[in-house]
This record gives structure tokens, C-alpha cells and sequence, in this order.
């Protein structure tokens, strides 16, 4: 058994029905890496109460936020092997078990979350739900965070600033070629260790949404902020597949039901908070946050652009495709 396991009294989810009693509501476990103060934290918490309120003689959600449990790699990989029930890692996450999702990574596809969202809800979107039953992840729906902005230690205004430097990423093939395009160096980390890689000058810049720079105070160290929009950070949530078609229907039902509204919820949270950390940043006295020209975007579109032809072939061009008439 993993350790994770073992080190918090947990069993494998498969075993929970034969341990479940009429007493013991059968538990279900939501694990994430970030604050509960954040879209996916109050998301994971509006879960657990609706289904505290609607199924609490049966279920009781333990949500593990801010890596607690694992990292967002793990969980991916123990929501496959059903070790845990619900997660919602950034749709960059899952190269390692589908390439079609590398769509969401690519640099400057969506103008704004509007785009992002009419192509979550159009059929291609709504076909990637189902894109890693294979490996018995399901998605169960998409969760806004935002979009990204590019931070460093340093002054920057054009793509050649930040050649040299080491730049944090989440784990994904295209955003490791979106910073070598600009020849800075990707650094692959999990969110957990972001804050004290900046801290020690590990690496020099990151990207990520105003929501999450603001909640792990990355602007502690990372006092110069673009507003670059230049790509989008979105959650899968995932169950797994063979619990989540195991359960009882009305159950399933249920549990559906808690799930549309929280991420709806979650959805209007990752709105409000992308504004307001937004300008929670631009308040601050030790922080430039520098809002760039259209001619000087495109400069950075320009810079980024190659990183679609080299995964064109890999996600499919007809999803391509779609999301660009999702932004039209
Ligand atoms: C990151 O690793 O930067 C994000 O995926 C964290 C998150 O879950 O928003």
C-alpha cells in the first residue's frame, strides 16, 4: 500500500463499500493543491456541504486542500488507480495520459475565459470529458481558475528579457516549448514548492493566474507582473471511473447534481477573484504590474506561436480548430 496511505489511516476507495457500515458514512475523498481560499478550494468545499446536506447519511466528502495529501501528478495517478475519488488538476497536467488535452496549454489560443468557456461547452469540449476513460479517469466537468500572467525577479517588457532565466512550469511538454521558444529554461515543479524556489532564486520567473500569485503571495518574490493573458490555467474535475459507475444511481445522481452546482459556483468565484487579485496587485506599493501594448502582445504571440505547429499533429487539428471558433 502507498505510503500516503498508510501515513493518514487511509484504504484504497475500492475497499470502502465492505468497511462502510449503516453508522460509518462511506467517505469520499476531494484532494487539491491549492488554498480553500481560491476557485478550486471553495469549489471543493461548496461539494462537500451540498453533499453533507443531500446524502450526509451515506457520504461525508474529507477534502485534503494545499497538496496536504499529494501533489497534482499523484493524484492523478491515484485517482486512476482508485485511490482517491474526486481531484481537479490544471488541464496541463494530463500529458502523461492523453494529448489531447495539451490543446488547453497552447500559448495565446483563447482571447479571454469567455472563448475558454463556450469551447468547454461546446461538443469537442465536452468530448474531452471522456478522452482518458481508458486509463478509468473520467471527467466529471471544467472548473475556471483563469488566465495566466508571466511574473519575474526582474524587469521585463519583450520575450528576449527573459532569455537565461529559469522559469517554474507545471509539468507539460507544450509549456516546457513555449519558454525554450523564448529561450528562457522551463523548470518543471510541483505547486507546493514554487513559493520557496522563488524564495531561494532557484528560478527567477513563473506563470500562473491572478489568483494564484495572490493566494501563495508570489509577489514577495516576484515583484514585476505582465499582464500577458498569453495562456489558460483550467481544471479537469476527475473521478474514477469504475467508482463512479459502480455507485448506486440515484447516489450518482445526487453526487452529479452537487457537482454541477459547485462548479458552477466555483466558476463565479474564479471570476470575482480574477478581478479582484488583479487589482489587489496593482495596489500594492512593492509590485509593477505592467499592462502591455496590443503590438507589444504580439511580439510575444509572435515568440510563442511555434509551439502550435509541433503539437498540431498530437492534439488533432479539428480540436484546434474548435477552439478557435469557440473564439471568434
Ligand atoms: C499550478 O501548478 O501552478 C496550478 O496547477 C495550481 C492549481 O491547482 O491551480
Amino acid at each position: 500500500m502507498k505510503k500516503w496511505i498508510v501515513r493518514l489511516g487511509l484504504v484504497p476507495l475500492l475497499l470502502l463499500p465492505l468497511l462502510a457500515t449503516a453508522e460509518s458514512p462511506r467517505q469520499l475523498v476531494f484532494s487539491h493543491v491549492v488554498g480553500p481560499d481560491t476557485p478550486k478550494g471553495k469549489m471543493a468545499t461548496m461539494f462537500q456541504s451540498i453533499v453533507e446536506q443531500k446524502l450526509g447519511d451515506r457520504y461525508q466528502v474529507v477534502v485534503h486542500p494545499n497538496s496536504t495529501l499529494m501533489n497534482d501528478v499523484e493524484v492523478i495517478d491515484a485517482v486512476a488507480a482508485g485511490e482517491v475519488h474526486f481531484a481537479a488538476p490544471s488541464l496541463s497536467k494530463f500529458a502523461g495520459y492523453t494529448s489531447r488535452l495539451k490543446l488547453f496549454s497552447l500559448p495565446f489560443l483563447f482571447p479571454d475565459m469567455a472563448a475558454v468557456d463556450r469551447f468547454q461547452q461546446s461538443e469537442a469540449g465536452r468530448g474531452l470529458l471522456t478522452s482518458m476513460q481508458d486509463s478509468n479517469i473520467l471527467g466529471l466537468g471544467y472548473l475556471h481558475n483563469g488566465l495566466k500572467q508571466l511574473t519575474a525577479d526582474r524587469p521585463f517588457r519583450e520575450p528576449q528579457d527573459l532569455a537565461g532565466l529559469r522559469f517554474r512550469i507545471m509539468d507539460s511538454p507544450v509549456l516546457r516549448a513555449q519558454f525554450q521558444q523564448i529561450g528562457a529554461e522551463p523548470v518543471p515543479l510541483a505547486f507546493a514548492d514554487v513559493y520557496d524556489a522563488l524564495a531561494s532564486g532557484m528560478i527567477q520567473g513563473q506563470e500562473n493566474t491572478w489568483s494564484n500569485i495572490y493566494s501563495k503571495n508570489f509577489q514577495h518574490h516576484q515583484p514585476y507582473l505582465m499582464e500577458s493573458n498569453h495562456g489558460v490555467l483550467d481544471y479537469l474535475l476527475i473521478t474514477n471511473n469504475a467508482f463512479w459507475q459502480g455507485l448506486p444511481e440515484e447516489d450518482r445522481r445526487l453526487l452529479s447534481y452537487a457537482m454541477d452546482i459547485a462548479l458552477r459556483y466555483g466558476n463565479s468565484v474564479a471570476t470575482a477573484k480574477s478581478r479582484n487579485d488583479h487589482q489587489d496587485l496593482k495596489r500594492m506599493r512593492e509590485v509593477t504590474v505592467y499592462r502591455p501594448s496590443e503590438a507589444e502582445l504580439d511580439t510575444w504571440r509572435r515568440a510563442m506561436q511555434p509551439v502550435w505547429a509541433e503539437f498540431e499533429e498530437a492534439i488533432g487539428r479539428h480540436l484546434i480548430d474548435a477552439a478557435l471558433a469557440a473564439s471568434k
